[in-house]
């Protein structure tokens, strides 16, 4: 008996190699543990087995039949990884070592992503406004609700110069400035180069573009933030996208939130780009503190208004599949067209 078992063992593993579809896993554990499978019928036998020798033959079978479960379970895992693989290299349109076609210039991927998204917010009724990349620490922090010596300045090192000012850390830096130039009602944004003093990898630069967007008015609320997000975001992934709000701490919003949306790569089921949490991280945002607005002049008996941060460099990142933030400042852009669109 023992034979067969060792026989149908075999048998069991070179079919297993040569399944390599869902259905056909599904067809061999049919074949083996279903109702009718070999293994079962393995157990079916039990009664006919001389009493002394059941107790080890029970064990065999059962040894057997953990087997071919996990042994199944493996591989519809591995196949599992390799399809994920295939499809985000298949949403991956970016590749560094192809060579260029492309007798004169073209745009870079972020500036791509940023016209687009300016297109979209002055639509819905934005202007767009320029601020410089160096400011001083009232505009960066202190009309941000953030005092000296507030550890919330920790989250944000940066390049100060010799007199005084420093390179902008954030693209909120310009909000003081914005609001004094139009007052309320106001929807403006504002996309622009950020620097951090930050040690670099494939996700951390220590220069970065961000879009700054504020909207103040009577009556402003977090549905107005959430729907205006949604409404940029779906144009932009070119799908319905799903939004979600998690607390988030800064100091000129309150409350704050990070805005997470649901992941294109696996459709919010849980991938490795993801985490498999389902959702990616994308904008931090947030109703404007009052001590904020009170320092950009604006009345805050009558108006409220939103603010986000949305990182565009992530967001030319996810739109393209671009996996190395650096490549972005790399000079080494080799393959621009293939961003034209
Ligand atoms: N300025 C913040 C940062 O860069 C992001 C932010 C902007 C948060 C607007 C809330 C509102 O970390």
């Amino acid at each position: 008996m023992s034979i067969t078992m060792e026989e149908l063992r075999k048998q069991f593993h070179e079919q297993l190699q040569q399944a390599n579809a869902a259905d056909a896993f599904e067809e061999l554990r049919v074949r083996y543990l279903g109702k009718k499978g070999e293994v079962t019928g393995l157990l079916k036998q039990m009664g006919a087995i001389a009493p002394e020798m059941r107790k080890d033959y029970g064990a065999k079978v059962n040894a057997l039949k953990e087997e071919v479960e996990s042994s199944i379970k493996k591989r519809i895992e591995e196949a599992h990884a390799k399809e994920l693989e295939m499809k985000i290299a298949a949403t991956e349109r970016y590749d560094l070592s192809l060579p260029s076609t492309l007798s004169e210039g073209s745009y870079h991927p972020i500036t791509l992503v940023q016209r687009e998204v300016e297109q979209i917010f002055a639509s819905m009724g934005f202007t767009i406004e320029d601020y410089d990349e160096i400011v001083d620490d009232y505009h960066c922090f202190e009309a941000l609700n953030i005092p000296k010596h507030h550890p919330a300045r920790d989250m944000q090192d940066t390049y100060y110069l010799s007199n005084g000012q420093l390179l902008k850390t954030h693209t909120s830096a310009a909000q003081n400035a914005i609001m004094k130039k139009y007052g309320a009602p106001l929807r403006a944004i504002f996309p622009g180069r950020c620097f951090r003093n930050e040690s670099t990898d494939a996700c951390h630069e220590n220069t970065f573009f961000q879009m700054e967007g504020i909207m103040i008015d009577e009556n402003i609320s977090i549905s107005n933030l959430i729907y205006f997000m949604k409404t940029m975001l779906s144009e932009v992934f070119q799908r319905d996208v799903k939004v979600r709000l998690r607390p988030g701490f800064f100091p000129f919003v309150e409350p704050g939130f990070e805005l997470d949306i649901s992941c294109a790569i696996c459709g919010g089921k849980g991938c490795p780009s993801c985490k498999n949490s389902g959702w990616l991280e994308l904008c931090p945002c947030g109703m404007i503190h009052p001590n904020v607005l009170k320092a950009g002049g604006i009345d805050t008996d009558k108006y409220t208004g939103f603010a986000f941060g949305l990182g565009l460099t992530r967001l030319a990142m996810m739109k393209y599949g671009i996996k190395d933030i650096r490549d972005l400042n790399s000079g080494n852009l080799k393959s621009l067209d293939q961003f034209v669109k």
